[in-house]
């Protein structure tokens, strides 16, 4: 099947692109005996990169645990019976000049199995991730991420909202997208992460 799936709410999805063959993918809720799992996943998933320094699947433990967690909002893509890939949106605020803060939610992180990527798995997590979110109350989206995959998802650079990471990363990787039309109007400032994004790794 090629592109422009479907994709639905919660459900069964059919026809996860690959090179001949097509797999069904559904996407539901993270639940407890999927994180030893989901930790394999995301640490596999980033094993390959040079600019990992491999412990997001500790960031991800980490995450689950802290006030920073919304319910619902750790989904995982599951193809033929095992888990294929996993997205975490937790809470972030950004904090204006005048010590106000908005809450809007971080994509910290996506991943997809080495072996499965490019099949439209990350896509379909992260536009499932939006509309639960949506209809969670967020509003908005921030990320640090690949300048060239997220624009297709609604991402721009966070700088044209006047919002700044606390990184030192390229414009073009500090994203914001608005899941509700608008809703960054007026929200500026820098972003401030859980204390968890930064804290000691939780035991097994
Ligand atoms: C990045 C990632 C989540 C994308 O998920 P995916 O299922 O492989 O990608 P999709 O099938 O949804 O999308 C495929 C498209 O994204 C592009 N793409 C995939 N990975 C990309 C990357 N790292 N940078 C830029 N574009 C990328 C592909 O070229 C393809 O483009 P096309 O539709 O124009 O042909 C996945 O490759 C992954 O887990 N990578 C390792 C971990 C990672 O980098 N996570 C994101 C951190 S910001």
């Amino acid at each position: 099947m090629r592109g422009g799936f479907p994709w639905g709410i919660g459900r069964r999805l059919a026809g996860v692109r690959a090179n001949k063959s097509c797999m069904e993918l559904t996407i539901r809720e993270e639940r407890p005996d999927d994180c030893r799992t989901v930790g394999e996943l995301v640490e596999a998933a980033f094993r390959p990169l040079a600019f990992s320094d491999h412990t997001e699947h500790l960031l991800v433990a980490r995450l689950r645990r802290s006030e920073a967690f919304v319910p619902g909002l750790s989904l995982v893509a599951e193809a033929e019976g095992r888990l294929v890939g996993h997205v975490l949106l937790t809470r972030l605020e950004v904090v204006a000049e005048d010590r106000s803060a908005a809450t809007v939610l971080g994509v910290v992180p996506l991943s997809v199995l080495p072996g499965l990527q490019n099949r439209g798995i990350g896509s379909a997590l992260l536009r499932e991730a939006h509309r639960r979110a949506v209809r969670a109350g967020f509003g908005a989206a921030l990320l640090v991420g690949h300048a060239d995959y997220y624009p297709r998802f609604g991402y721009v650079p966070a700088s044209r909202f006047g919002i700044r990471f606390p990184f030192d990363a390229p414009d073009a990787c500090c994203l914001a997208a608005e899941l509700v039309p608008g809703s960054l109007g007026g929200v500026h400032g820098t972003v401030r992460y859980p204390a968890a994004f930064f804290g000691e790794t939780p035991e097994a």
